[in-house]
């Protein structure tokens, strides 16, 4: 027996305070954020060196296509880790579509669309494991000890639940919504994973998972006598640009400004059409003074593996016409085997289903081993 608490009725020290929660709203920004950079640096080093140090846990929600952002921000380096030999989990985050107040739309269909682009980009369901988390009783079993460890306050600390609260108005928010990130550690918990690929948008999140390892440590104990249950997850921070969308503004789904990934060769000529540009003939790459024609630079680099500055110098006085021909070019001659790939993944159903299902398998046995050890610890094994 590792912790004496377990025996007495009143804890000696109570493990959440008013304050606890601070560390959370504020890991992405200011000291906190430079930390979290420079740690992130060390790792990616590091994971060079010693890739099987590593289990790798990231996701996305399942709520409508994959778009060029996607694979250029996340995907990409998610086959680069896998790649590397660390040990991946990626999730889809069907249970994150119902915090969403707007109903889960065709949820299944976009489940099996985020896989075909996951399989299309690279990832191997031989070296990944690939799941959704509704799949997966012994990480949803998490969120009732987790939520025994965490205040209403502090949640409603958190960045982003506070961005959804007020950005709701009058509406009312639901118990999900605010407790999404208690969830979200569990996803990254229940399979132990200690690297988790994130924007800084995301850092209050992993914190949350990291306090919520800790807290379970100090209240319930150990399974076995020397080591915490759950390690403490740590961010591994994007280097890659942010790409924008063919309006200029962020690239969204619900702005009807994305390249999807299952887009074809029309419909990619079509958008990049009306993408915004500017007067100047000249091309330049300028982000700060010409932020939507240096997106479209930066794009064709990324898929001619060239600097923006020199595909900015090839285009030279071609104004935005010379610049979307080339941007079309370049997107539709990198992504076309992508695209391939995905309409072959697409019109084999019975193979996505065997993959997710292979997934699911291998993600219920790593809960379940978990989950044993959490009932151990809370001394629940009956
Ligand atoms: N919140 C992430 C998104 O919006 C998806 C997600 C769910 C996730 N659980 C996670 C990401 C755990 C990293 C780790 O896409």
């Amino acid at each position: 027996m590792s912790t004496t608490e377990a025996t007495s009725t009143t804890p000696a020290e109570p493990v959440i305070d008013d304050h606890a929660g601070d560390e959370i709203a504020q890991s992405s920004t200011g000291a906190s954020l430079a930390r979290s950079v420079a740690r992130s640096a060390e790792i990616a080093a590091d994971l060079r060196v010693n890739p099987g140090r590593y289990r790798m846990l990231t996701g996305d929600r399942p709520t409508g296509n994959l778009h060029i952002g996607h694979y250029f921000g996340s995907l990409q380096n998610r086959v680069r880790l896998q790649n590397l030999g660390v040990d991946s989990m990626v999730l889809v985050a069907d249970y994150q579509v119902i915090t969403d107040r707007d109903g889960v739309g065709p949820i299944r269909e976009r489940v099996y669309s985020l896989l075909a682009d996951y399989l299309a980009a690279g990832l191997d369901p031989e070296k990944c494991t690939i799941f959704t988390h509704s799949s997966v009783p012994g990480l949803n079993q998490l969120m009732l000890p987790f939520l025994s460890i965490v205040t209403d306050a502090e949640l409603r600390r958190n960045p982003t639940v506070k961005s959804e609260l007020e950005a709701s108005g009058d509406r009312p928010m639901s118990g999900l919504m605010l407790t999404y990130p208690v969830h979200q550690a569990a996803d990254i918990l229940f399979c132990k994973a200690n690297l988790v690929p994130v924007g800084k948008d995301q850092l209050p999140h992993l914190e949350q998972a990291r306090v919520i390892a800790r807290r379970f440590d100090e209240r319930y104990g150990r399974a076995v006598a020397d080591q915490p249950v759950f390690p403490q997850p740590e961010a591994l921070l994007s280097e890659a640009p942010s790409i924008l969308g063919m309006d200029g503004t962020k690239m969204s789904k619900s702005r009807g400004n994305t390249i999807e990934l299952g887009f074809d060769a029309d419909q990619t000529a079509k958008i990049i059409k009306k993408a915004v540009t500017d007067s100047d003939r000249h091309i330049t790459y300028d982000p700060d003074r010409r932020p939507e024609v240096s997106n479209l630079v930066m794009l064709a680099g990324l898929c001619l593996d060239r600097t923006p500055e020199s595909v900015a110098e090839e285009i030279g006085d071609g104004g935005g016409g010379g610049l979307k021909k080339l941007v079309t070019e370049a997107v539709n001659s990198y992504f076309a085997p992508h695209r391939e790939r995905r309409a072959a993944l697409v019109a084999d159903p019975g193979y996505l289903e065997d993959v997710l299902a292979a997934g699911n398998t291998r993600a219920n046995e790593i809960a379940d081993a978990t989950l044993a050890e959490v009932r151990r610890a809370m001394q629940m094994l009956y």
